[in-house]
């Protein structure tokens, strides 16, 4: 088969790809992350790109304008090249760095004891609060052993074992025969003085190495947020628990499908499901050699990863096939996984380092969730608490220290710019929080990395329509009130929009908006999110006001505003205090369960103990679902404060009503 070379400008990055490839499958052989939303179904339009040079052949499509294809505009999902090709990406197609969430930018009132993640420094304060031993996957014991005479003639093995249980109360430990072989000439060579690296395997603790010499101050280990979009993860120093640095890639996968569902399908034969595996453990990889480098860290040294992930992602890095996940009656191969070797995945850290994830719950609640749950701290308390994760599957947990239920809500990916006109992910130049002035003709916003505006993503997205509630741009339905006499409500071909920013500020050249369309997607989305937080509540009959603590987790980037949330009516009315951003909890319990074998262990309780219920086979479910599509609820006495707000709005504030 003939070699095709791609180049990808602005970067100038080259690949050589087979003839009749896609650009798209080049793009993703070539590292370059683009917009495909469709994973490649050639329906969401997202992955456009510029043919400057060279040959290519495009189905017909009705994705593109005339003006577009004049531009050689091509959709590059459907278009295979024929010959070496120039392309140029558009900057509304490349997917910017993902933003790892941190919180140092989030309002104090909302700071709770678990929020700081990213700012976490040492064991110390990650203790804080949370009451687990630091005793972490895996530790390095230095140890100094007398050598054999005749009087003490055990063997070298059963004289390592002994001196390992003078430093530790140890009942079960062994090691594997790579190290027993080497073991006598190295015990020799070091004059009897070594490092063994001690790991925890389903409460047998197993040696993994033995070092020459003192190397026990140099022990590190990964906690790893395997999420559908992003890929988080973070370093840790195992002997101090201090956090060394945290970085974020997209998950790759993306090229692939944009949801769990499309990968899925796309794994459903032995070459996808490998492609699949492969792109999660080269994104791992990437993460993982570029944290060492960063931090002058031998890989050899980092002995132990803890990952967190949904049921989906946790197979496909397992590399097992997770069709039964979407076939009723939907279950996993496994929620839980037993300790594996990193390098029997091809991750790269020490050879004989271990691999162990949190367990999930079902098909659709995953291990991300249980680790949620265990960073919240909710399990440790008598006091009622929810956790939300707010993504495309939406989670909702409630519970305490003797009970948790959970269900998954199917939210849609609005709050991740997802079916959104204008909507992006959180990540470089996304609008991420907003403030509209009608009477002033203004919108005052912020963005991601301070970039020129190139989307709005999730939080802003929630800013604006609850902005427009309170302005009453909008009515309770959603629709745009076109009688105000403002130039920023206009009619397009779509349908009617609001001007968020003008074209001439914007880095895509193009008007922000946000349309009729988009606030049917929010309004379904924080529908589904708010009808399964009740109908949790109402499984064990109680109501909002007997949560005392709610947890929100999510990807959306530095901000939330809790009372924007409340006021659209994803959020409960419940008094603002109660609510905490919790932002990446998965990559927080991740962290905990690395430390803290005890904390491991209680994430496995979690799961064990957390009851799932399946919303759609609910017979009340759809009414409910149907009652809540309304801003903020069709029953506005389930939002008492917004509905005092909203009228003071009305009688005092907006000149156009
Ligand atoms: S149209 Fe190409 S990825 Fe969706």
């Amino acid at each position: 088969m003939e070699d095709c070379k791609v180049i990808f400008y602005p970067e100038g990055r080259t690949v050589t790809i087979q003839k009749g490839m896609t650009l798209l499958e080049a793009a993703s052989r070539a590292g370059i992350y683009i917009n495909s939303i469709c994973g490649g179904d050639g329906v969401c339009g997202k992955c456009k790109l510029i043919v400057r040079e060279g040959s290519v052949s495009a189905e017909p499509t009705n994705l593109l304008t005339r003006e577009e294809i004049q531009r050689s505009i091509v959709i590059a999902c459907q278009t295979r090249v024929n010959s070496d090709v120039e392309v140029e990406l558009p900057l509304e197609t490349r997917l910017e760095e993902a933003q790892i969430l941190t919180e140092s930018h989030r309002k104090k009132k909302f700071i709770g004891l678990f929020s700081p993640v990213e700012e976490v420094e040492g064991l110390e304060k990650l203790e804080k609060g949370i009451s687990f031993s630091h005793s972490p996957l895996s530790t390095k014991i230095f140890l100094e052993i007398p050598p054999p005479t005749l009087n003490d003639s055990i063997s070298d093995l059963q004289r390592i074992y002994r001196e390992i249980r003078k430093h530790k109360k140890l009942d079960a430990l062994h090691t594997g025969l790579p190290n027993i072989k080497k073991l006598g000439s190295l015990l020799r060579r070091a004059g009897w003085k070594v490092t063994v690296t001690l790991g925890t395997r389903d409460q047998i603790t197993e040696i993994l190495q033995f070092e020459e010499g003192d190397t026990s101050r140099s022990n590190y280990g990964i906690a790893i947020d395997v999420g559908t979009t992003t890929v988080v993860a973070a370093l840790l120093d195992l002997n101090t628990g201090k956090l060394m640095g945290t970085k974020a890639n997209y998950n790759t996968q993306i090229s692939y499908g944009e949801d769990v569902i499309s990968r899925i399908i796309y794994a459903s034969d032995e070459d996808g499901l490998h492609r699949l595996n492969y792109t999660v453990v080269e994104n791992i990889n990437a993460l993982i050699s570029s944290l060492a480098l960063e931090h002058n860290i031998r890989l050899s040294d980092i002995t132990a990863i803890l990952c967190a992930g949904n049921t989906t992602m946790i197979h496909l890095l397992m590399g097992i096939n997770p069709a039964s996940i979407r076939q009723e009656p939907y279950i996993p191969t496994a929620n839980f996984f037993p300790v594996i070797r990193a390098a029997e995945l091809g991750i790269k850290i020490n050879p004989r380092g271990l691999l162990a994830t949190i367990p999930g719950v079902s098909s659709y609640v995953g291990g991300d969730i249980s680790a949620g749950v265990l960073a919240s701290g909710m399990t440790d308390s008598d006091d009622i608490s929810i956790l939300m994760d707010i993504g495309t599957n939406g989670e909702v947990v409630l519970g305490n220290r003797d009970w948790l239920i959970c269900c998954s809500c199917s939210a849609g990916p609005a709050f991740e710019g997802g079916g959104i006109k204008c909507g992006m992910r959180a990540s470089k130049g996304a609008i991420q929080t907003l403030r509209i002035d009608l009477v002033n003709n203004t919108v005052d916003f912020d963005t991601i990395s301070g970039a020129k505006p190139r989307g709005i993503c999730g939080s802003a997205l929630i800013d604006a329509v609850a902005e427009m509630m309170r302005w009453k741009i909008i009515d309770r339905a959603g629709k745009f009130r076109h009688e105000l006499p403002s130039e920023r409500i206009r009619k397009t071909e779509e349908g009617w929009e609001f001007i968020l920013v003008e074209s001439a500020k914007t880095a895509t050249g193009s008007d922000i908006v946000i349309n009729e369309l988009d606030l049917e997607n929010l309004i379904r989305a924080k529908g589904a999110m708010f009808v399964g937080t009740e109908f949790l509540l109402k499984k064990v009959n109680i109501d909002f006001d007997s949560v005392k603590n709610f947890y929100i987790g999510g990807g959306f980037g530095n901000y939330l505003n809790i009372e924007n949330a409340v006021t659209i009516g994803l959020l409960p009315d419940i008094p603002l205090e109660r609510f905490q951003f919790i932002g990446n909890s998965s990559l927080t319990g991740a962290k905990l369960a690395l430390l803290s074998t005890s904390a491991y262990r209680r994430s496995k309780e979690i799961a064990e103990k957390m009851t799932n219920f399946e919303l759609s086979v609910e017979p009340s479910f759809m009414n409910e679902y149907t009652s809540a599509l309304f801003l903020p609820h069709t029953d506005l006495y389930k939002f008492p404060n917004v509905a005092r707000k909203l009228s003071w709005v009305k009688e005092n504030k907006c000149p156009l009503s």
